[in-house]
């Protein structure tokens, strides 16, 4: 029978070192709350239980995590061994193994956890580790080890000798336990009465006294290991993340010309042989077709674009652009706009809500605001949809092929049927039937086109 394995993530710690309002393991890392990736972590291990211990001042955590784990509270925030100690009463009874995770590990990836699992699991150890050498151990615990190589101990940073400072071998605050080993241990150090700084990291040697193996499985490659302490941490995370969703699109036939700049959320998909420029966001649930171009400067959230799609240093927010659309430089597209096959959107220009027709062409600088545009319709200049009364917002009807002038206004609610033209400055306050010519303020028919 398989060994029934529980979870916790330790996310009750404080943000001092962040010193932000904000409890740290919120703070988002390339797209998602750091807190996300240990929720995903565990997750990947199917345990039959995730807990979390959770901080007394932010119940914004609690909410986060919703029904994906079980919250324990830390009344007081005294150390990673007092925060699994608040788990004693849960483990008493349990056989099983448990995997520790910290919050702030947020680049390890799901993989390695699985891993660990499995290395554990091998070697029948007590506690097993996850470890890495890094360039720089300035901050982290230090793995000691024995004449044989095996572990003896976890020292911190504020207790290490000058020789052991000098170990680059660091715990990344991933762990599997024997869940009584854990308990005996904790136990023995006492730390679910503890008034000062109680340390998990401090239960190898008790386990290891009790008969019990420990073992350190070692990741080789280290940027899974940052902690999340501070901002420059915080940077750091959130840059190695982007650098590795690059990667994964670059596999996949996408070319970067400037990756470092470029941020790419957790649920972005990109097709083949599109090119994305520096300094480009690409975020929320969005999917891109093959041989877009997508220019430096320009922000893509929460959106669907076809094929062929050119963004000119633009931002397109909770829409869809159909294959062959254009936008920019700078059009700004939000509010679940759906523009057809081909539609044109020029400088300077927004649209907020919009639904347009294929091959219409929005030139330069207008507002297109709670619209709906047939195919074909050409818009001038600086034309503007007043949809928004003071009070209420309404919408436009705008059919196939109508040309509206430069400097148009249509104050909404109104109509325009097929066909028609709108003279240039004209203010349209009424509905104007298909294939009539209107001009002037308000504006009047002048003939049939
Ligand atoms: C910890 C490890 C260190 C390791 C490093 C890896 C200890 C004592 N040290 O140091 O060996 O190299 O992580 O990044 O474990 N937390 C609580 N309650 C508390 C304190 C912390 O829930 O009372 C949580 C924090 O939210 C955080 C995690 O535990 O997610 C780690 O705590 P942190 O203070 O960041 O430990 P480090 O000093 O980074
Ligand atoms: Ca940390």
């Amino acid at each position: 029978m398989a060994i029934p394995l529980v979870a916790v993530i330790l996310a009750a710690g404080d943000s001092t070192r962040m010193n932000s309002k904000t409890p740290k393991v919120l703070h988002p890392v390339a797209g998602q709350p750091m807190l996300e990736y240990a929720l995903a972590n565990a997750e990947a291990l199917s345990p039959s239980k995730i807990y979390a211990v959770v901080g007394a001042h932010s119940p914004e955590v609690t909410a986060y995590i919703g029904k994906r784990a079980a919250p324990i509270l830390q009344k007081k925030r005294l150390g990673t061994g007092h925060a699994v100690a608040q788990l004693l009463p849960q483990l008493k009874s349990f056989k099983g193994n448990l995997l520790v995770l910290y919050a702030d590990a947020c680049l390890v990836r799901p993989q390695t956890v699985l891993a660990l699992r499995q290395f554990h699991l091998l070697q029948g150890a007590a506690a097993t580790l996850l470890t890495a050498r890094v360039e720089s151990p300035f901050g982290y615990g230090r793995i000691v080890r024995g004449k044989e190589g095996e572990v003896e101990k976890i020292v911190e940073e504020s207790h290490a000798t000058d020789e052991e400072r000098r170990i680059n071998e660091i715990n990344a605050g991933v762990y599997c336990f024997k869940a009584q080993a854990l308990v005996q241990a904790l136990v023995s150090l006492k730390v679910a009465q503890a008034r000062e700084e109680f340390y998990l990291t401090g239960v190898i040697p008790p386990i290891l006294a009790q008969g019990g193996k420990a073992h350190a499985l070692m990741v080789p490659d280290r940027t899974e290991v940052l902690g999340v302490n501070n901002r420059n941490q915080l940077a750091q995370a959130h840059r190695l993340w982007n650098r590795r969703r690059v990667e994964d699109h670059q596999r996949g036939g996408v070319t970067f010309l400037n990756p470092k700049t470029v941020e790419v959320g957790p649920r972005v998909t990109i097709g083949r042989d599109t090119v994305i420029e520096g300094n480009v966001k690409l975020a929320g649930t969005t999917e891109m077709g093959e041989d877009c171009r997508i220019e430096s400067g320009s922000v893509i959230h929460s959106s669907r674009l076809g094929n062929g799609v050119t963004l000119r240093s633009s931002r397109i927010l909770d829409s869809r652009m159909a294959d062959d659309c254009d936008a920019g430089p700078f059009a700004h597209v939000r509010g679940g706009c759906d523009l057809a096959k081909g539609v044109h959107v020029g400088t300077n220009t927004e649209l907020k809500h919009a639904r347009i027709g294929e091959g219409s062409k929005v030139g330069h600088f207008s507002y297109v605001g709670d619209a709906v545009l047939g195919r074909d319709v050409n818009v001038g200049a600086g034309c503007v949809f007043a949809n928004y009364d003071g009070k209420n917002k309404h919408e436009c009807r705008v059919g196939d092929k109508v040309f509206l002038g430069s400097n148009s206004t249509l104050v909404a609610p109104v109509t325009i049927g097929n066909g028609a033209v709108i003279g240039a400055g004209a203010v349209v306050t009424r509905d104007v039937p298909a294939k009539t010519v209107v001009v002037g303020v308000p504006a009047r028919p002048v003939k049939k086109n």
